[in-house]
């Protein structure tokens, strides 16, 4: 039943793919946000050092995953493991985390249109940073824009997943993350000629140590967590459509490189600004939306980099959802045998329904940002890296591994990793969450 699975084609679209899941709005709008809040460059330090040593083996344990069962990752568990009816849970909290993310993530991503809207309509000019605020917290408050942009923002995100994986997610992600790219670079080199460009890579790049405590170095695992996509089984749902000659440890380094790069990258376009204009680096989650039009209002040819900027923030924000939506639709597809068309359908209705619904009840929109983050995230985490760890274990492993002259080196550190380090790790940040840790 599984000869006929939809493939990406090559290394080029797996990567574009699965970074294209990555970077979002994690890196581009939370990122800088989060670093701006605990002390900049040793936060980096500290990020860095969790995407190498965790979230890579985490990353790499969903793609072996999804690629030995050739399922998603509802199905995966089941073939994998089918005495185990225990981790048939990761699928669930997979399936049901995909779906209640992507509501209020969608909700966030249809801002974006409307603010891509207003800078190319040049309606962020001339106005006080009073009155960018109150029209965000206007904006944002209201209901019917929202919805309008959140239903706009679903269609685009519908029409690229009912394509396929490859004649959808791939040939959209292969043009975006270019588009992407380089318009991050040419927002960086603007960046870097503004006044406050030293103060703002020294904040970014020079660590102070003194910041660092047990609170800073959960939340950079946190942040490695949602930026990586990982703990969620969507990377194993992309790794069920990687073909056999591709190499999942070279796929699991670029995807972490290119996001955190892109995170870097994002923050070496923000900072300068926020120096040069003098606005303080730790303005928390209004930092894109609000400071940032501040800061092009004042700019030369802010117009353009308004423009580009929303643009990105857009591009970044499409094709996560697009992974997000891909997962609840191959779970629509092969468990309840519907064609994807219908699976499209039937996913965007009911989740564009459930984000209608955070748009009108925002402590919705709170909780499910809550419950997915800090509850379903780590225990899926936890999970993935003991099922790889400690059940399907060095076999399984080492044969995904070795496809393609993979090293078999590295099989034991990852065992390593996945049985001990990672689970722990993940359980404190889950711990911290609960309000268990007192740090
Ligand atoms: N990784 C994406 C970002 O950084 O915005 C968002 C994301 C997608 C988070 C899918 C979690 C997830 F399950």
């Amino acid at each position: 039943m599984n000869q006929k699975r939809d493939s990406f084609s090559d290394k080029f679209g797996v990567i574009a793919a699965a970074a294209g899941s990555a970077i979002g709005l994690g890196n581009i709008w939370r990122f800088p946000y989060v670093l701006g809040e605990n002390g900049g460059g040793a936060f980096l330090l500290i990020y860095l050092f969790f995407i190498v040593a965790i979230g890579v083996p985490v990353m790499l344990s969903e793609l072996l995953i999804g690629r030995r069962a050739q399922r998603s990752v509802f199905g995966a568990f089941k073939i994998l493991a089918p005495g185990l009816k225990f981790f048939k849970v990761v699928g669930v909290m997979g399936v049901s985390a995909a779906f209640l993310i992507l509501s209020f993530y969608a909700v966030v991503a249809g801002w974006t249109v409307e603010y891509t809207m207003l800078a190319v309509g040049n309606q962020l000019v001339d106005k006080t940073p009073v009155e960018l605020s109150d029209m965000f917290a206007d904006f944002s408050s209201s209901v019917w824009r929202p919805i309008l942009y959140l239903l706009v923002f679903m269609a685009m995100t519908a029409g690229i997943v009912i394509g396929g994986v490859k004649n959808g997610i791939e040939k959209y992600t292969k043009v975006l993350m270019p588009i992407l790219f380089v318009i991050i670079l040419v927002l960086c080199v603007n960046a870097l000629l503004l006044d406050g460009a030293v103060e703002g890579l020294s904040f970014l790049f020079q660590p102070d140590f003194s910041k660092i405590n047990g609170i800073v170095v959960l939340e950079a695992l946190g942040q490695a967590f949602f930026s990586l996509s990982i703990g969620m089984g969507i990377i194993a749902t992309y790794g069920s459509y990687i073909q056999k000659k591709e190499n999942l440890l070279n796929t699991a380094i670029s995807v972490s490189v290119a996001d955190t790069l892109i995170a870097v990258l994002a923050g070496v376009a923000i900072f300068p600004a926020v120096f040069a204009f003098g606005i303080q680096p730790d303005a928390g989650p209004g930092l894109v939306f609000v400071t940032l039009p501040n800061i092009f209002n004042q700019m030369f040819g802010g117009y353009f980099f308004a423009i580009a900027f929303f643009v990105l923030l857009l591009i970044a924000a499409l094709t996560s959802s697009v992974s997000l939506l891909e997962v609840v639709v191959a779970y629509i597809t092969e468990e309840i045998h519907l064609s994807r068309q219908k699976a499209t359908l039937l996913a965007t209705v009911m989740v564009t329904f459930l984000g209608v619904f955070c748009v009108i009840y925002p402590f919705l929109f709170d909780s499910f940002d809550y419950v997915t983050s800090n509850f379903m995230l780590p225990i899926s985490g936890i999970l993935i890296s003991v099922f790889v760890g400690w059940i399907i274990g060095k076999q399984h492993t080492k044969e995904e591994l070795e496809a393609h002259g993979g090293s078999v080196k590295i099989v034991g550190v990852l065992i390593v990793i996945l049985k001990i380090v990672a689970p722990f790790a993940i359980a404190l940040v889950f711990m911290k969450n609960l309000g268990l840790l007192d740090l």
